[in-house]
C-alpha cells in the first residue's frame, strides 16, 4: 500500500518562533512511521529542523529556484534547502501560479533540480483532464503534468509525489466531494500509467488539497486513489491538524484492513 502522506501548508503564515513552538509541539504527536509534514515560510525552515531534532516530521519548502545557486535574487536555493534539512519542496501551487505567472516550464525546470538535490517535489496540479478515446479505451490527458513530467525518467517519476488541487476548492468554502477527488486522483494515476507504466503509476503518491478540514478530511483521504491531504486554513490551530492527523491515521488503517 501507498504510504499516506498529511501535510500543512501554512503559506505566507506564522513567523519563526511560531511555526518552531508549533513543531515543537508536533513532534511527539507524529504517529511512529507516519508521514506527516509542515510546509512553512522558507525563513522558518532551518529554524524548525534544527529544533526537532530528528524527529520524522517533514519540514517542506513552498517553492524554491530552478537554479541551484546564482544568480536568481529573491529565490531560494534548492542546493540550500537540500543542506537545511528540508525534505521536500512544494512546486507549481495554485498561488505561484496565479500570483507569479509560474509556467509548466519553469516548474519542469525546478523538478529536475529538486531530484538531482535529493529533494522531493510535491507538484501541485489544478487542471481539468482531457479525455480522449485511443482504440475503444479511455484515456486521460492532463496537459500541466504532461509538460512538467516530459524528460523524467520512470525512477526518478517514483520520487514525485503529486497534489491534485482544484482551483475552485483552494480557499474557498468548500472542498470537492470525495467523488471528485477520488475520479480525478484516480485518472491522473491512468495518465502517468500511460507515460510511465503501471508499476510506477501504482507508486505515485497522489494528495488532495482544497478546503480540507476535521469534518471533510476522512471521507477524502479514505478515497483509494487519495494518498493524503495538503491542508492550508485548517493546518494553522494545532488542535485541528492534530485531529486531522488522526482521522487520516484512521482512514489508513480502514483500507489496509480492506487489502
Ligand atoms: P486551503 O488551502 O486548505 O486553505 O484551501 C489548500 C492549499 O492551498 O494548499
Amino acid at each position: 500500500m501507498r504510504k499516506p502522506f498529511i501535510i500543512a501548508n501554512w503559506k505566507m503564515n506564522k513567523n519563526v518562533q511560531e511555526s518552531v513552538e508549533f513543531a515543537k509541539a508536533m513532534q511527539n504527536a507524529v504517529p511512529l512511521g507516519e508521514d506527516v509534514g509542515i510546509a512553512a515560510q522558507a525563513l522558518s525552515l532551518y529554524s524548525m529542523r534544527a529544533a526537532i531534532g530528528d524527529s520524522p516530521l517533514r519540514i517542506i519548502a513552498q517553492n524554491a529556484g530552478s537554479q541551484p545557486a546564482g544568480a536568481q535574487t529573491g529565490e531560494i536555493s534548492i542546493e540550500s534547502l537540500a543542506d537545511a534539512g528540508v525534505s521536500h519542496v512544494l512546486l507549481g501551487h495554485l498561488e505561484r501560479r496565479l500570483l507569479f505567472h509560474e509556467s509548466n516550464e519553469e516548474i519542469g525546470k525546478k523538478v529536475a533540480t529538486a531530484l538531482q538535490f535529493g529533494v522531493t517535489p510535491i507538484i501541485c496540479t489544478d487542471e481539468e483532464k482531457i479525455q480522449v478515446t485511443i482504440d475503444g479505451e479511455q484515456h486521460y490527458f492532463f496537459h500541466q503534468l504532461t509538460s512538467i513530467l516530459q524528460g523524467l525518467s520512470p525512477k526518478q517519476m517514483r520520487r514525485i509525489i503529486i497534489s491534485y488541487e482544484p482551483r475552485f476548492a483552494v480557499g474557498a468554502k468548500q472542498a470537492a466531494s470525495p467523488k471528485v477527488a477520488e475520479t480525478t486522483c484516480w485518472q491522473i494515476r491512468q495518465s502517468i500509467a500511460d507515460h510511465f507504466g503501471k508499476k510506477v503509476a501504482d507508486e505515485v503518491r497522489i494528495l488532495y488539497g482544497g478546503s480540507v478540514t476535521p469534518q471533510n478530511i476522512y471521507g477524502i483521504v479514505s478515497q483509494p486513489n487519495v494518498d493524503g491531504a495538503l491542508i492550508g486554513r485548517a493546518s494553522l490551530d494545532i488542535q485541528s491538524f492534530l485531529q486531522m492527523v488522526n482521522c487520516f491515521q484512521t482512514a489508513k488503517r480502514q483500507k489496509l484492513a480492506a487489502i
